[in-house]
């Protein structure tokens, strides 16, 4: 079997048949998260410690020519949903032309975008034109104080404009609603009017263990879905049939949705389809790992297609079954900063 080449990729279907990339557990790999940067321009509590993190000097950082070399390869493999992710992605310059880029790939048939909105409303014509599939908004209140106190800085109105940016415009759009220990169920209700006037699923998301301290302990989060049964008595599952992080939820009269991210409880982890590649190319085949191959030191010593993707196959085929697993084999003293994996 020949390993589809650079700038040749096959067409999608037949690469699909002849190489797609299944892990020990049968499970198909057709999702590519790429962490294009660990910059940020909020400070999230739960992402990043109080005093920040030392940002990865650019030239560690995979380029994007490097970027576009994986994501073709990887594509032809099956990977054919792509998100881009950070730090923040618009943080980094030139995010747009590399998604462009992407986009021309017939290898890659969707491709998304997680943002924290702070300057993303000026690029939203272009992601619209781009035919972006969708974007995961990062927003976890309302309120302007506590938008300040989680994320340590005042862009609130910033974010919200991306938000109406987006519905004006009808980009398909979900929210990212990290669930705190002091978040209260009047912020919760609060952000619930937003897919209740709008065609948009709000997804309430679990605390993870990922700020960059050792201090912070995983939280059980057991009870999230107990109490959104209890805010939302009416709302119903929806079974969408396809793996996916959320469950969703429909409660009548919403023109939205609901969902939840059991990810701290790693609910999802029996269809887990997906793979990361963090800004300094290492890359993850699960959230709790700490990078089981190291791209960027191929791609810089020549390494051919063929090598990269026989790597790759590899470390697919040692996966753990589930993150639960991977914590325990992989734990570290100090866990390391959401940014710098890109969620
Ligand atoms: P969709 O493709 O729209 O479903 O988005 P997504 O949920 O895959 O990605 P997004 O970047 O919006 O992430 C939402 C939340 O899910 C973040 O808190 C991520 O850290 C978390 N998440 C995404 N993938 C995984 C995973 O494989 N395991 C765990 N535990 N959490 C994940
Ligand atoms: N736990 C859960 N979600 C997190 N995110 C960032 N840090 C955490 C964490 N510790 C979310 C962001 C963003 C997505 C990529 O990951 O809110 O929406
Ligand atoms: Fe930035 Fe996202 Fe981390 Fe917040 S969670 S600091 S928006 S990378």
């Amino acid at each position: 079997m020949t390993a589809p080449q650079r700038g040749n990729p096959l067409p999608h279907s037949r690469a699909h048949r002849i190489d797609s990339l299944t892990d020990n557990y049968g499970r198909q790999i057709t999702y590519l998260r790429l962490a294009i940067t660990d910059r940020c321009n909020l400070r999230c509590r739960y992402c990043m410690p109080l005093c920040g993190v030392d940002f990865v000097p650019h030239a560690e950082m995979l380029s994007f020519e490097e970027l576009e070399r994986l994501v073709r390869l990887l594509s032809a493999l099956g990977l054919s949903k792509i998100r881009i992710t950070g730090g923040e992605p618009f943080a980094r310059r030139d995010c747009l032309p590399f998604m462009w880029r992407l986009q021309g790939m017939d290898t890659v048939s969707s491709l998304h975008i997680t943002t924290n909105g702070v300057k993303t409303l000026r690029y939203l014509d272009e992601l619209a034109a781009l035919g972006i599939a969708g974007i995961n908004l990062s927003l976890d209140t309302l309120d302007r104080n506590r938008f300040q106190q989680i994320s340590r800085r005042d862009h609130l109105a910033e974010v919200l404009a991306t938000l109406d940016g987006c519905i004006v415009r009808r980009l398909p759009l979900k929210i990212n609603a990290v669930v705190l220990e002091d978040t209260t169920d009047a912020e919760i209700l609060a952000l619930a009017e937003l897919p209740e006037r709008h065609p948009l699923c709000l997804r309430f998301i679990e605390k993870m263990p990922f700020s960059g301290t050792p201090d912070v302990r995983p939280q059980t989060n057991r009870s999230l879905r107990d109490r959104l049964h209890h805010l939302f008595p009416a709302m119903l599952p929806l079974v969408t049939g396809v793996p996916a992080t959320a469950r969703l939820y429909a409660i009548p009269g919403f023109a939205g949705t609901i969902g939840l991210i059991e990810g701290n409880s790693r609910r999802f982890c029996a269809t887990c389809n997906k793979i990361r590649i963090t800004p300094t190319g290492m890359l993850k085949t699960c959230l709790y790992d700490n990078g089981v191959l190291d791209l960027k030191a191929m791609l810089r010593s020549n390494a051919a297609d063929h090598e990269i993707t026989a790597a790759v196959r590899a470390v697919v085929s040692h996966r753990y079954r589930d993150g639960l697993a991977t914590e325990a084999n992989c734990r570290r003293a100090t866990p390391p900063t959401m940014a710098s994996i890109g969620g």
